[in-house]
């Protein structure tokens, strides 16, 4: 069957959702539950709506988009992705796997297809863990690997939990154990996504498919210092809060350089401090630490060596440490036959395709562990993400789309 693929129309899309965003253009910003977040939902629901998709939202704002099949009672084949931002963002993460779905299924439409098993869309909640410091909200609920009550408590800097957010947002709602999927409720999902690597690029190759995706471990430290006036407390006096905070941003540094495999990375990435005046001896620090591996041993090993550094930097500082571990994730395992299925549907459209890792984590990861999973990665220039100039062509994102469709033709028929 001839599916093809309007790549003027995936970009016209993904510039229009770039414009919703809580920063000016370039920056794509979208925090879960802002103003912009909510209204790129909006968007994305009635481009769903037009496709003739029937939409689905769940107690925790996870959408489902479907598109039934002869067959309504086999489990559907999914795929999807995010369209939440972190600050500074670019306009493709995630949104490629959203857009470019959208895409694949209005090709798949205009071939005449008509699936057998149904085909959903989804748009999973928060897989950026901005707000609440926790990545992949909505699909670890889908996974059950966040207990329902666990969620519930989660808060944000400005002190609002989860429970209160979901009042607010979706007064309607009911219990959040509802949003758990039974396993193999889907037959198979797949998510398109940037590569937000270099490799693809580099080595002139049109598709990844992910065979492993490494597992993140979020770490959220407070330090209690004691403040005081900047000249008046002397040196000996001092338990610096920012300064037990830097040793730890180094220690997180070193365990991840001296870890025994080379896919360890460690980033502190949040570190505020109080009350942050030039003339006042910092009295606490928030840090916000990302570790990850392919490997869960060495991941762990580093993440052993980190918290002996808290507790040395504690004593010898004389300031209290609250450690909170937020998710110690194991990596995941795409599914053997899916990834060779991606590799045969490459290589029909004359596309060149290679076996790859991701380093990010995706909401494929805990995707992977309620059914058979895969991902296609398409190149990004420079392996930039995360920053305002992330950049995938038409091109890439419809050889990508192109791919996606005849998989989904595959899975589905
Ligand atoms: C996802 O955005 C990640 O941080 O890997
Ligand atoms: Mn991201
Ligand atoms: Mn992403």
């Amino acid at each position: 069957m001839l599916i093809e693929i309007d790549s003027e129309r995936i970009q016209s899309e993904i510039d229009q959702l770039a414009k919703i965003s809580e920063a000016s253009p370039p920056v794509v910003t979208r925090v879960l539950f802002s103003k912009a977040d909510l209204q790129a939902r909006a968007y994305v629901q009635a481009r769903c709506t037009n496709l003739d998709l029937a939409l689905r939202e769940d107690v925790v704002g996870n959408i489902f988009a479907h598109w039934q099949g002869q067959d309504p009672d086999l489990p559907a084949v999914a795929t999807g992705s995010h369209i939440d931002a972190i600050p500074n963002a670019g306009k493709y993460d995630g949104v490629v796997g959203v857009l470019g779905a959208l895409e694949a299924i209005r090709g798949l439409k205009r071939s005449g297809f008509k699936p057998r098993r149904s085909i959903e869309l989804v748009i999973f909640t928060a897989e950026e863990p901005t707000r609440f410091g926790i990545g992949c909200l909505g699909s670890r609920l889908l996974a059950g690997a966040l207990a329902p009550e666990q969620a519930l408590q989660l808060t944000d800097s400005a002190g609002k939990r989860l429970a209160d957010w979901l009042g607010e947002v979706y007064p309607q709602s009911g219990d959040l154990q509802s949003v758990r999927l039974v396993p193999n409720f889907y037959s198979a999902f797949i998510e398109l996504h940037i590569e937000q690597g270099p490799l693809l690029e580099r080595q002139r190759i049109d598709l990844g498919v992910v065979e492993q995706i490494a597992a993140p471990a979020t770490l959220r430290l407070e330090f209690i210092g004691e403040g005081g006036h900047a000249g008046a407390v002397l040196m000996p006096d001092r338990h610096d809060a920012l300064l037990a905070g830097a040793e730890i941003a180094l220690a997180v540094e070193s365990a991840a350089k001296e870890s025994q495999s080379p896919d360890t990375v460690g980033t502190t990435g949040v570190f505020r401090i109080e009350p942050g005046a030039v003339n006042s001896v910092p009295y606490r620090a928030l840090l916000e630490i990302d570790l990850r591996d392919t490997r869960l041993s060495t991941r762990d090993s580093a993440l052993q060596r980190i918290r002996e550094n808290i507790l040395a930097v504690t004593r010898r500082r004389g300031v209290q440490a609250h450690l909170d571990v937020i998710n110690q994730d194991p990596p995941a395992v795409c599914d053997a036959a899916l990834v060779q299925a991606a590799l045969q549907a490459a290589a029909r459209v004359g596309l060149s395709a290679r076996c790859m890792v991701s380093r990010a984590y995706h909401d494929s990861l805990f995707m992977a562990q309620t059914c058979p999973t895969t991902m296609l990665f398409i190149p990004c220039r420079n392996g930039v993400s995360h920053r305002p100039d992330e950049y995938a062509s038409p091109e890439a994102i419809s050889k990508g789309t192109l791919v996606l469709a005849q998989l989904l033709e595959q899975l589905a028929s």
